[in-house]
């Protein structure tokens, strides 16, 4: 029998996933299918007792439901459990339901990729943003060994992030103001203001956006896939600074997600090919 995977958000319909993860099924011969699960919250708990009894073997957890998704778990990873969020969730042969988050994964494995052998050891990395998205990758830079300043429009929650990951590592990692512009070697933008209602020139973003002070950093990543080339990615090509794109995150996020529900190793080429189709 087919076995049967997809995304939990809502909305749903935009999401990338079921292309890039419908490839991945094909490439490596595997009898699944990944769907929509377009659920509101009031019907997350009747979704995961449909999953618990068989629905679907594995599903990426999207907006709105990584937090609250994690009251119906099993077991959950540590590091999961230390971001404070679940995006992916794999029902075993016995009906549990166990929560891993592969996002930061998807971070580290794009940086990785871009870094090659300077890799993110001793590196200073400066993250731009405080929601869910900068947790999953200032634990994916201080997981590999990089000190890390987080800077947020709302302070308190960088201050937040900072107090929360600290007790886990021994690299450094600090909350400063956004006003704050101070270098580093790596910048990584993890707000939404490109997908905000106002236009960025409005945002404390704008001053980041300048190719004179983005020249001293060596590499400068978006979380952002849409637009592909955001301005902050545009002002560091101006300046010859290497880039990485959002959709890197995205596909390396679904290949460890496809790694936990399958056991094999992810057709990454395949999923790429088919998410540039769609970018
Ligand atoms: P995600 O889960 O993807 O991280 P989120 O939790 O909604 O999304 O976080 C969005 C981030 O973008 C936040 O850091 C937010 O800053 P605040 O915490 O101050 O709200 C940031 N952001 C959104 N719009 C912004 C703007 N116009 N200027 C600066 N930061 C903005």
């Amino acid at each position: 029998m087919r076995k049967k995977y997809g995304i939990l958000a809502y909305p749903a319909g935009h999401s990338l996933s079921p292309v890039m993860q419908n490839a991945a099924f094909q490439a490596a011969g595997l009898e699944a299918d990944y769907v929509l699960f377009e659920r509101r919250p009031e019907e997350l708990e009747g979704f995961m007792q449909e999953m618990r009894d068989g629905l679907a073997w594995g599903v990426s957890v999207s907006l709105p439901h990584k937090v609250e998704v994690m009251k119906y778990l099993d077991w959950i990873s540590d590091e999961a459990r230390i971001i404070g969020a679940v995006n992916t969730v794999v029902r075993t042969e016995e009906g549990k339901l166990h929560g891993y988050n592969t996002d930061w994964m998807g971070a580290q494995w794009a940086l990785l990729d871009a870094l090659g052998e300077k890799d993110l050891d001793a590196r200073a990395v400066v993250i731009l943003g405080a929601g869910g998205s900068a947790r999953a990758v200032a634990y994916a830079c201080l997981e590999a060994g990089a000190d890390v300043w987080v800077k947020n429009r709302t302070r308190s929650k960088a201050d937040g992030i900072a107090i929360d990951l600290a007790e886990h590592f021994e690299e450094e990692i600090h909350s400063v103001d956004f006003s704050d512009m101070g270098t580093g070697d790596i910048l990584i933008n993890t707000t939404s203001v490109w997908l905000g209602k106002e236009s960025w020139q409005e945002t404390l973003l704008v001053e980041y956006c300048d190719p004179e002070y983005l020249k001293s950093f060596e590499l400068v990543m978006d979380i952002v896939y849409r637009p592909l080339i955001t301005p902050l990615l545009e002002a560091a090509m101006d300046s010859g600074v290497p880039v990485v794109t959002g959709e890197k995150m995205l596909m390396y996020q679904g290949a460890k997600q496809f790694e936990l529900w399958t056991g094999k190793e992810a057709p990454v080429e395949e999923m790429w090919e088919a998410l540039k189709e769609l970018l």
